[in-house]
């Protein structure tokens, strides 16, 4: 019998792990985790108007854009490898019932149209919800202080019809209410858009970092919070639940939301599900990094692609980030 301590000088220097990490080429050949362009979604702000480009804060190098320059954009970061765009729509006009969101004309609605103008090949996926577009906040329709479930799912399965018919690829409901893919692959279907695909944010968590996100979009509750739909943080049996039901009800995607303080939850939901994982790397995730590299304290690069690494080993296929188009730059650049 040998003991630990003869068990590991029999291997040594037999073993040698440096070996494989000697250069470059080498280092290149056991690379495990491959990041790709072709897994980055960006995510956009349409505003109405045109010639509108409005720097978000909170958000280094990302503005509010009016659907012509946001199509310009989108083009460029297509152009430099980024397959696909989430769009978020930002509204002036808020109301009760969120109905906004599913106005034809619309900023979020007219940008869609805007982005398969320019590059028809380009995915578009949509953010369906009403936060930006209730007078409330909140990501549904409001009865006695309580966001009430089946009242909502109506107005969002009319956003998602709304988003199809400007010619939208994927729509992407982050509302959290109970039943809502398969109310919105209903009406898809009733109405002719059997072909737009739905993905859910299907483990979306109440969190700290969409600060800056409700910044830009103007959807910060006005009173209370989300916590009574979002999920609790502390869970990742629930996510496999909620997966499930959203695959059950008909989703094509599923998410996890927030990623890298979620990475258990992404690993839990990529063994369990056979579709494909996005993860949406978020705003204040986002904020964060910038921020520090702002102030010298990490380099934006590096940080970025680890990040964005660990997000994909963990087991995410697509990752929404607003690193995504110098992140496609950046790969380019590691390829060449
Ligand atoms: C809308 C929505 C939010 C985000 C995506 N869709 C905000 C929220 O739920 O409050 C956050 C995205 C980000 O922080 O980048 N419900």
């Amino acid at each position: 019998m040998t003991t630990g301590s003869q068990a590991l000088r029999a291997a040594f220097p037999a073993a040698r792990p440096r070996r494989l990490r000697a250069g470059a080429t080498m280092r290149r050949m056991v690379r495990e985790t491959r990041l790709s362009p072709d897994q980055l979604i960006l995510p956009m702000f349409a505003v109405p108007g045109r010639g509108v480009e409005a720097p978000i804060a909170a958000l280094a190098g990302h503005s509010h854009l009016s659907p012509d320059l946001l199509a310009a954009r989108a083009a460029r970061a297509f152009d430099d490898g980024v397959p696909a765009v989430l769009l978020f729509g930002v509204s002036e006009h808020k109301d009760a019932l969120g109905s906004g969101g599913h106005d034809p004309d619309g900023a979020v609605q007219r940008a869609v149209a805007a982005v398969k103008d320019a590059r028809p090949e380009m995915v578009v996926i949509t953010d369906v919800c009403l936060c930006a577009y209730t007078d409330h906040g909140h990501c549904g329709v409001v009865v006695d202080d309580a966001v009430d479930n089946d009242l909502t799912l109506d107005v969002l399965a009319r956003v998602a019809l709304s988003h199809a018919e400007a010619g939208a690829d994927v729509v992407a409901p982050s509302d959290m209410m109970d039943g809502r893919v398969g109310a919105i692959r209903a009406a898809l279907d009733g109405d002719g858009h059997s072909g737009v695909a739905i993905m859910s944010y299907a483990a979306k968590y109440a969190s700290a970092f969409y600060g800056p996100f409700r910044e830009a979009a103007g959807s910060a509750p006005g009173f209370g919070d989300r916590r009574g739909y979002q999920m609790d943080p502390a869970n990742v049996r629930e996510a496999l639940r909620e997966v499930a039901l959203d695959v059950g009800e008909g989703a094509d995607m599923v998410m996890v939301k927030p990623a890298a303080t979620y990475l258990d939850v992404i690993r839990a939901v990529r063994d369990t599900t056979s579709l494909p994982l996005a993860a949406y790397h978020v705003s204040g995730e986002y904020a964060m990094l910038m921020a520090a590299a702002e102030r010298g304290w990490l380099d934006e690069r590096r940080a970025a692609l680890e990040t964005l690494t660990g997000i994909v080993r963990a087991g995410a296929d697509l990752v929404i980030t607003y690193h995504a188009e110098r992140a496609a730059r950046w790969l380019r650049e590691e390829e060449a």
